[in-house]
């Protein structure tokens, strides 16, 4: 029989406030940051878009967190078990959980694939310098390496453990990525013609701002904050008592903040300066900024130094997505944390190949009209598209959904209050009180229209 690490008692924990922030920042700071929030911007207006998306990071993100974390520790449980822990065996409940550890598995099948092509790309001017984005990625064997490399990466970190994997590189990663952002910042805020990105970037325009914005702003904030699928359930599990969750978890939300405006901070002086498009969408990251960077002097290094830090980025979210699929087969299967990383990741490499086949590889993958008709599923035509918009946007608002309800009602705010007064000498009564409100009547009712918003297929 494998060993195995399951009571409480010898569960692992993180060794210290901070290593616990720098591993959930991690979680949070990735492709969403650097990649998804500046397109977002880009789409929606610049600075308009940048102002919703604070307000909805401080006033339901935020809160919201402080319930995932508070569900994890109370439970010291991956999202099934904390779940099991409450209702008992045999609840429906524990169907949501389920959906976390699927989640798991599928975002983190296609986000390899993105990953992937950062870290391809801080390599491609040695490699295929003249390869433009579509050959790129419509190249079978590049993008299975690619993948293959990014999540043998994941699962080294991973099989590690808590403290010794992923607590240890996120400790050596995060601040690396802070000192490789501001060098691209510093060059791209002393080009010529960069105020005008500043401009745009950071003055509102607030005749941009409707539902649409609003919705897209939301649902960025609970993608950024790695919320909706159990991740910061499985995080806040390895909390030990005696940590502040409030204080650290805010700590997480301002360094995550930090980081997206400053991804925001090195795209838009650089696009503006070189006359590119910001309403490019998802293409942006991928396609303009490298012919930004051609143009540019010393673009190759910083070219290089952007994909590395993307790439680096990418993987202390995948860390966290893998963690929560594997917390689950350590405490509710006993199967050691070795065993479970190795199948996992196995199960996973495969279910990354449609999404990696899916950009001209493989015809059935990327061309799904013979599913969904010629407009596609909500306007997503491949794999990879259709499986981002349905488990990591639509799918995340329907998780933090439940779980919202799951904390504010089922559990109960008041409880979960408890929890976070634990540990905690600052967090006053009366903010707990608003706390708890919003838990119960703010939270799941505004997280339900992101849910229509997704469903109703108007983004
Ligand atoms: N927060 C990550 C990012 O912004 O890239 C993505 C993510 C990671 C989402 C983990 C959900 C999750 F559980």
């Amino acid at each position: 029989r494998l060993p195995m690490s399951t009571t409480s008692t010898d569960r692992e924990q993180w060794s210290s406030q901070i290593g616990f922030v720098l591993a959930a920042a991690g979680s949070a700071i990735g492709l969403g940051n650097i990649w998804r929030f500046p397109y977002l911007a880009g789409e929606g207006g610049g600075g308009a878009f940048v102002l919703i998306y604070l307000l909805c990071i401080l006033f339901i993100g935020m809160p919201y967190l402080f319930g995932e974390l508070s569900l994890g520790r109370n439970s010291q449980k991956n999202p099934v078990g904390a779940i099991k822990s409450i209702t008992g065996g045999g609840s429906a409940w524990i169907v949501v959980g389920g959906f976390c550890v699927l989640a798991g598995f599928v975002i983190l099948s296609y986000y390899s694939v993105v990953a992937g092509w950062a870290v391809g790309y801080a390599v491609k001017d040695v490699l295929a310098p003249t390869m433009g984005f579509e050959a790129f990625a419509a190249s079978p064997w590049l993008n299975v390496g690619l993948v293959a490399f990014f999540l043998l990466l994941t699962l080294l970190v991973v099989v590690g453990g808590v403290e010794k994997g992923i607590e240890r590189w996120a400790k050596i990663l995060l601040p690396v990525l802070f000192v490789l952002i501001l060098l691209v910042i510093v060059r791209a805020v002393t080009l010529d013609g960069a105020a005008e990105g500043l401009r745009f970037y950071l003055v509102p325009d607030f005749s941009e701002i409707t539902f649409d914005l609003v919705i897209a702003a939301l649902g960025q904030a609970f993608f950024t904050l790695s919320l909706g699928m159990g991740a910061m359930i499985t995080y806040g599990s390895y909390l030990p008592k005696r940590e502040d969750i409030a204080m650290s978890g805010g700590y997480v939300v301002l360094f995550n903040t930090m980081i997206a405006l400053m991804a925001g901070f090195m795209i838009f002086p650089a696009l503006f300066a070189m006359g590119a498009d910001p309403a490019t969408g998802p293409a942006l990251v991928f396609v303009v900024l490298p012919e930004v960077f051609a143009q540019m002097p010393l673009g190759g290094i910083v070219e290089f130094l952007f994909f590395l830090l993307l790439s680096i980025a990418a993987l202390t979210s995948s860390i966290s997505l893998l963690e929560v699929v594997v917390s689950y087969f350590v405490d509710e299967k006993n199967w050691s944390r070795r065993k479970s990383v190795l199948i996992i990741g196995v199960i996973t490499f495969l279910m990354a190949l449609p999404s990696a086949l899916s950009f001209g590889a493989v015809g059935a993958f990327s061309d799904l009209s013979y599913l969904f008709g010629e407009g596609g599923l909500f306007g997503q035509n491949n794999v990879l598209g259709v499986l981002d918009y349905l488990i990591g946007s639509a799918g995340l608002a329907v998780g933090a959904f439940f779980l919202s309800v799951f904390i504010g009602w089922v559990w109960g705010a008041d409880r979960a209050a408890d929890e976070l007064r634990q540990g905690s000498s600052t967090l006053a009564d009366g903010f707990l009180g608003v706390w708890i409100f919003g838990m119960r009547y703010i939270i799941p009712v505004v997280v339900f229209g992101i849910v229509m918003g997704y469903l109703t297929g108007t983004l």
